[in-house]
């Protein structure tokens, strides 16, 4: 058999030891260490020179589809796992449950007031979303940001649909009270499918695995003093929660959005009956001054920096 293990040991060794003078510690670790795992991969599966040509190919088109508004790559690693695996990994010790950005993220929501209502369209079944945050060990945290973005009842978000929805629809830059609440008006989202007109909808129906998303609501949390949290709730009721295209589903961001038929209690929130209302706790942990969790690089004295 051509290529034996001796002669791709040789290889794999002299690409690790190229990075043997790598001054950033960090980086030469990270270096070595995809070449190890790519290679290993290689050497277990044996491309080829056509499926590696066809792999360059592949990678090079999802580079090709990418505009500012449009990031194949992240949608790659987020169908391959990798998005969850990083984020999951990187979570909190304690506290909420994060899960991944996504792509329709916009840099900065609409400031809106605790009690506004989202959405724009005027379609949809109503909701009422209510939350409240706080701190690791319980105590409210006001003045808190909350940016909230969501898809409509037919699941797109409005930077899908320029012509169809006004821009801002389904987002909200919130700030909780002095309780740590806030609370929203807005719409049931739907579940959606991500987008599948580029190579990584060409990978989905080449393994017939389907593109959909549970329906959810994004969050990211930001309080003073404490790690930024990006998370999901995910409607209870509805499909796709035991097949996420993106793996993003954690069972404690899995909310009951209950039917209120109450009239009375639609009037108090502002909507019409029967609306649904979901509430949630979210936890979030102080900032850390662990040195053993601290970029060494940020305390290193100043005298060794020069020294490098
Ligand atoms: C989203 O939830 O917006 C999303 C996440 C990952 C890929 C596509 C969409
Ligand atoms: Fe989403």
């Amino acid at each position: 058999m051509p290529g034996t293990d001796e002669a791709t040991k040789a290889i794999t060794a002299a690409v690790v030891d190229s990075f043997h003078d790598t001054p950033d510690s960090r980086l030469r670790e990270l270096l070595q260490g995809l070449v190890r795992h790519l290679h290993g991969y290689v050497r277990e599966l044996r491309p080829t020179i056509e499926e590696w040509e066809y792999a360059v190919d592949y990678l090079t088109a999802v580079g090709q589809k990418c505009d500012p508004t449009r990031q194949e790559f992240i949608l790659l690693s987020d169908v391959l796992g990798v998005s969850m695996l990083v984020e999951t990994l990187n979570e909190q010790a304690s506290g909420t449950e994060s899960t991944v950005l996504g792509p329709f993220h916009v840099v900065e929501s609409p400031k809106r007031e605790s009690g506004d209502n989202i959405d724009l369209m005027g379609t949809g079944t109503p909701c009422v979303v209510s939350l409240r945050v706080t701190s690791s060990d319980g105590s409210p945290l006001p003045g808190t940001s909350v940016d909230v973005w969501q898809c409509s009842e037919d699941g797109f978000y409005d930077v899908q649909q320029p012509d169809v929805q006004p821009l801002g629809n389904g987002r909200g830059l919130f700030r909780t009270d002095d309780d740590g609440r806030v609370w929203f008006r807005t719409i049931v989202p739907s579940h959606y499918p991500i987008p599948t007109d580029g190579p990584v909808g060409v990978l989905l129906d080449a393994t017939e695995r389907h593109p959909y998303r549970p329906a959810h609501i994004h969050f990211i949390v930001e309080a003073a003093g404490h790690r930024p949290l990006t998370t999901h709730i995910f409607v209870a009721d509805g499909p796709y929660l035991d097949s996420d295209a993106v793996f993003a589903v954690k069972k404690n961001l899995v909310v009951d959005f209950v039917q209120v038929d109450d009239a009375e209690q639609a009037r108090e929130y502002q909507v019409t009956a029967p609306f649904r209302a979901a509430d949630f706790d979210i936890i979030v942990e102080p900032e850390t001054t662990d040195p053993e969790t601290t970029d060494p690089a940020a305390i290193e004295p100043e005298t060794n920096k020069d020294a490098r």
